[in-house]
Parts: C-alpha cells; structure tokens; sequence
C-alpha cells in the first residue's frame, strides 16, 4: 500500500526520504517518487517498479535540498507506470503532491478544472486532481490553496504537498488515512507509517481526521477544519529500531514467525495478575453492560478474520454468548442486524483496513459497542473504538501475517475468558485449568519451533504439487483456512482449506492420485473422525500430511507424513498448531524461489476497498 514521507530540516532530504520510503516497502508497491526545492523550483522524478530503480535514475543528479516529499504508490487509479507515480503537479510545476488513498468525486472534480481552468491531465490518477486544485487555488498561500482544495474532495486520503514559492514548509491532511509527524532536532518529518521515521525521531504526532499539518523546520503546528491550532500530547516510540529489521533470518516471515513465543507471552502475562486475573487494559466494559450484550459480531479480513473464527468458538465456549463471524467487506453492505445490545468486535493488525474499519462505522452509527483488537498503536480502528485491547506482538513487516494471528488468538480466548468470568458462565476450576494451558503455550512453541528443519525437508518433498487441500474439524477448521492462505499468498500453490465433513458434499470429486492433504487432527475429541476423513483420501490416492498431538501416535498409520504438536488441552490447540504450517509455506514459497515477505499483487495494509 502507499507510503509517505517528507523532510524539512537541516540535512538532505533527499536521501532521508529514500530511506524513509525504504523502510515502508513492506507495505506493498508498484512505483516510487521525489519531490525536492532545488534553486527556486521543484524537481519531481519518479519511476516504476523498485525503489532502486528511482535511486538508478537519480544517481549523480544534484538533488540535494532541505525540503522535500516523497512516495511509494500502489496503484488504485491508472495502472503502475511512471507518469501515474507520485508526486503529481500542478500545471505550472509549482505545486507537488504525495497522496495515499481515494478521492471519490475525483471524475466531478476533474471535469471542473477543465471546464472552469483549461487544465489538461498528464496522467489517469486521482491524485493529479488534488494537485491542479491547490494550483488553481494557490496565490502565494500554501495552506490556504490547499484548505480551500480539500473543501472539494471526498473520500479517505493522506496528502502531503510543497510548494516552490514557500520553500520553509510542508502541508499534509489527513482524513481516514493515516498521518503522524515526526519531532527533530532542527528538523521535522510527515509520514504515513512509524517506521519510516524510526531512525531520525522517537517523538511523534498522531494526526486525527480532519487535521492538517504545517512543518517547518522548527515548527510543526496542527490545525482543525476550522484552521483553528490544535494542541497534541507528544506519543513517544518505545519500539526499538531494530525491531523492524530481519536480525539474521533470511526473511522477516520467519523472524516473525519465531517471535511469537514472545508475542505470545507479552500479551498473554501483561493482562494477567499475580492471581491469573484477567485485567484488561483499555477495556471498560462492565458487567451490568455485559449482561445486556445478546449479540456478538466478530468483524475482520483475511488473517485476522480466521483470528475471529477460533475467537467464535472461544467466546461461546466460554462466555456462552453467540458470535457471528464475518469479512468486512460483506458485512457493511448486508444491512445486519445491529443495535445497542450488540457488542462488535473488530480484528485486525494494522488497524486501518478500509473495510473493517467502514463495518465498524456501520456497526456504530446502529449503536453498537465496540471493542477493537489491534496491533498498531493509535490506528484508526484503535481510535474510533469504545474499548482497544492491544496485541503486543510487535511491528509485523512481512505480507503474510503470523505473529499478528497468534497474538490476536490470545486476545480472543482472554475476551472470551474474561466475559465468562463476569457474567459466570465458567468454573474456577475450568478457569484456573485454561489459564494454565494458556500459560504454558510460550515454552511448547518454542519446542515447537525446534522442528524447523524436520518441517523443512517435508517441504523439500512437496514443494513442487500445485494444488493442495487443507482439512480439520472443530477449531482446526479456521487453523486450515489459515494455513492455505499462508501457502497460497506466499508460494503461489493453488490451495483449499475445507471442514472434513463437507468432503463429502462435493469437494472429495477432486481428490486423485497425488494431491497433496494436510489433515489437521489436533481435537481429542474429534480425532476419531479425522482418521477416517484420513482414510476417505488416502483410498483416492492422497498424500497426506498428519497434524496431531504428540500422543496421538494412531495417525502414523494413515498419514504418510505427520508433524506433531506438544500435547495440549483441545481448548488452546488453533495456538500451537498454525505455526507448522506457516513453516511448511515459508519453506515451500521458499525452495520455488518466491518473493516471501513481498508477495505479488499483496499490500501489508489495505487501505482501500
Ligand atoms: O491489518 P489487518 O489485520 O486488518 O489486515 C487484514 C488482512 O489484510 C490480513 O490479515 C491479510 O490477510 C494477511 N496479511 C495475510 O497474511
């Protein structure tokens, strides 16, 4: 997805953009672009593909300048292509505009400059209208063009724009996109992401919606749709920098899959007492509120979606309250029913996915409450949620999402524990025995995790099928679902994941001779079944890979490969027995050669529909 960055300051802004922008290529990109002050004007260059392929067409240029913006793109309006990359100008060059997002109205507004401006458009970009409009509207005052612009556009966007004739600043809005500014020393930064800024700042603004922003040098001034200035609290960055690098793995897929032993514990014991108490940070909801609750929605895409099929079974389990689960993108347009009783639980890392975060709008403006669970500090979902439990997993740069998923798996079964707690649903024995499940899932997946290699010469002998099926019953339904879009996202492998019961109804036609089937067998209590679900393929011709605990030896003599999982109670299994999998398509995308943390036609963040 889009990233920017802008500097104004007493160093280069050339080369601290290009690193900034950098830093941000995990989420996602097709082009790259600068813009910079130089000798009285802006030099704007910007091409497809690579950053590196900027940096070629840069090289041995004299860029060097004080101020200046820039951008990676992925591509929303008009194909990936140099004249389509940002930063866009107005017509007389003057104006340059860096924009992550949509504006709606662009085709209205577009109309309306070459009717009333004679304005002719270089390129097929929303963004090019943004910059005509502060051009057309500018007379020596950047921020008023470009109030007077942004009273024009709708939709959701982060822009950032400079002009030639004020040298001395950097104006950026944001309106449902996100914006920080970052504080320096004789310098200061706008970006759209954290870790752009890491290196040169530690203390930042959170941009709200609606505000715009002023950097100077030694300024950085935050104002209203008023343009009334606004106070912000400093938020300091406790991340360290090299967190968001690789630290030895060859990939930051499987340096975060080996985090998760640590995210895992972090936003487990974080919440617990000294009494395993639930105390949950950030959320207020009380018991009298709980008991009015007679409808749960858990709302989410992709990963974080199938964090909410386990987060089901947990909470009604549990808490005994009945939960839907659906995709974002299905529930804003399906007019559900919502009201007050309704409690709606949105899942997602980055906390600024388009669509969960439009269902939640949705979801709010029925009266529902709503508790978020999120990875990123201050995103849009924290903020415009009633009660924000934080995963504590830490920044997750690779495309493919596997600390993120555990960690908010934690989360859920520490809602669920935590409303059965209130409303009484759950013995203090039963309690006291899945907390200590709970407990002890840091150690076992660090034993886990000791199984790389075995998993990776399975990978050594599978890697070249193209059609795979995963299967599971019970709680390893939403564990396949998530394992074969691990596989499919990251090596390109045709992938299925289906209940084991349904195999039956239509999906069994399309077993033969070598297709490859990963049969997740991780519930005692229905591991029986999976056998014979086991057997069903293997009598058409099926590889199969076994998942199952570490004493439930019987699948040996069905599966042809099995990977075993410390033994656990079937309650917290989802936690222990997604990391195999993640490892098999780490290593399967891996040895056919494919781009793991940056995978084709991906965004880390989807910040559009
Ligand atoms: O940031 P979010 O959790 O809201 O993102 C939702 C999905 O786009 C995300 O989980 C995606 O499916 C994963 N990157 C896949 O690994």
């Amino acid at each position: 997805m889009c990233g920017i960055v802008g500097y104004i300051g007493d160093g280069n802004a050339k080369d601290i953009i290009i690193d900034g922008l950098k830093r941000l290529e995990y989420r996602g990109y097709d082009s790259a672009g600068i813009a910079v002050h130089k000798d009285g004007n802006l030099v704007v260059r910007k091409h497809i593909g690579r950053i590196s392929n900027l940096e070629d067409m840069i090289q041995g240029e004299n860029l060097d300048s004080p101020v200046g913006i820039g951008h990676t793109r992925w591509a929303t309006h008009g194909a990936p292509s140099d004249i389509n990359a940002h930063p866009h100008s107005s017509r007389d060059g003057r104006i340059a505009v860096v924009h992550n997002g949509i504006i709606e109205n662009y085709v209205k507004l577009k109309q309306w400059l070459r009717e009333n401006h004679n304005i002719e458009f270089k390129s097929e970009t929303d963004t090019e209208v943004i910059a005509q409009l502060i051009g057309v509207f500018y007379d020596g005052d950047l921020l008023d063009a470009v109030y007077k612009a942004v009273d024009m556009m709708e939709g959701a966007y982060a822009i950032g724009v400079i002009a030639a004739d004020e040298p001395d600043k950097i104006v950026a809005v944001r309106r449902d996109a996100p914006l920080i500014v970052g504080l320096g020393n004789n310098c200061n930064f706008i970006a759209s992401d954290i870790p752009a800024l890491l290196k040169h700042v530690r203390k930042i603004y959170l941009i709200e919606n609606n505000e715009t922003v002023v950097i100077t040098k030694n300024s950085a001034k935050i104002l209203n749709e008023e343009r009334k200035e606004v106070k912000r609290d400093v938020f300091n960055v406790t991340w360290d920098a090299d967190a968001a690098e690789k630290e030895g793995y060859d990939h930051f897929m499987l340096k975060e899959i080996h985090e998760q032993p640590k995210g895992i514990y972090e936003t487990l014991m974080r919440r617990l007492d000294e009494n395993d108490s639930i105390k949950l940070d950030g959320i207020t909801l009380t018991k009298e509120e709980l008991d009015k609750i007679n409808k749960i929605y858990i709302v989410a895409c992709g990963t974080a979606y199938h964090a909410g099929l386990v987060g089901k079974y947990a909470i009604e389990k549990f808490a005994k309250i009945p939960v839907e689960v659906d995709v974002a993108s299905e529930f804003r347009y399906r007019d559900p029913f919502v009201d007050e009783n309704t409690l709606f639980i949105a899942v997602s890392q980055s906390g600024e996915t388009l669509d969960t975060l439009a269902a939640l709008r949705e979801a709010k403006s029925k009266g529902a409450r709503i508790l978020s669970v999120v990875n990123v500090v201050g995103s849009s979902v924290a903020r415009e949620s009633d009660d924000v439990f934080y995963t504590w997993a830490g920044p997750e740069i690779a495309v493919a999402s596997t600390k993120a998923y555990t960690t908010q798996l934690i989360c859920m079964y520490l809602i669920a524990l935590y409303m059965a707690v209130l409303k009484g649903s759950i013995t203090e024995d039963y309690y006291k025995f899945v907390m200590d499940e709970l407990k002890a899932l840091p150690e076992k997946l660090e034993e886990l995790l000791k199984k790389e290699k075995d998993i990776e010469e399975i990978a050594k002998s599978q890697y070249k099928r193209e059609c795979v099926f995963f299967i599971g019953r019970g709680s390893d339904v939403g564990v396949s679902y998530e394992g074969s879009l691990k596989l499919k996202e990251i090596s390109y492998i045709n992938s299925f994941a289906i209940a084991a019961g349904e195999l039956k109804h239509g999906t069994i036609a399309l077993i033969e001779q070598g297709t490859l089937v990963i049969a997740l067998a991780t519930q005692d209590k229905l591991y029986d079944k999976m056998l014979s679900n086991i057997q069903e393929v293997k009598a058409r011709g099926a590889y199969v890979i076994g998942l199952a605990k570490e004493s439930n030896k019987e699948i040996e003599a069905q599966a042809n490969d099995v990977i075993y999982i410390p033994d656990c109670a079937d309650e917290v299994t989802p936690i222990l027995a997604v990391v195999p999998l993640q490892i098999l398509a780490y290593y399967i995308a891996k040895l056919r050669g494919c781009d793991i943390d940056k995978p084709k036609n991906l965004a880390k963040s989807v910040t559009v529909e």
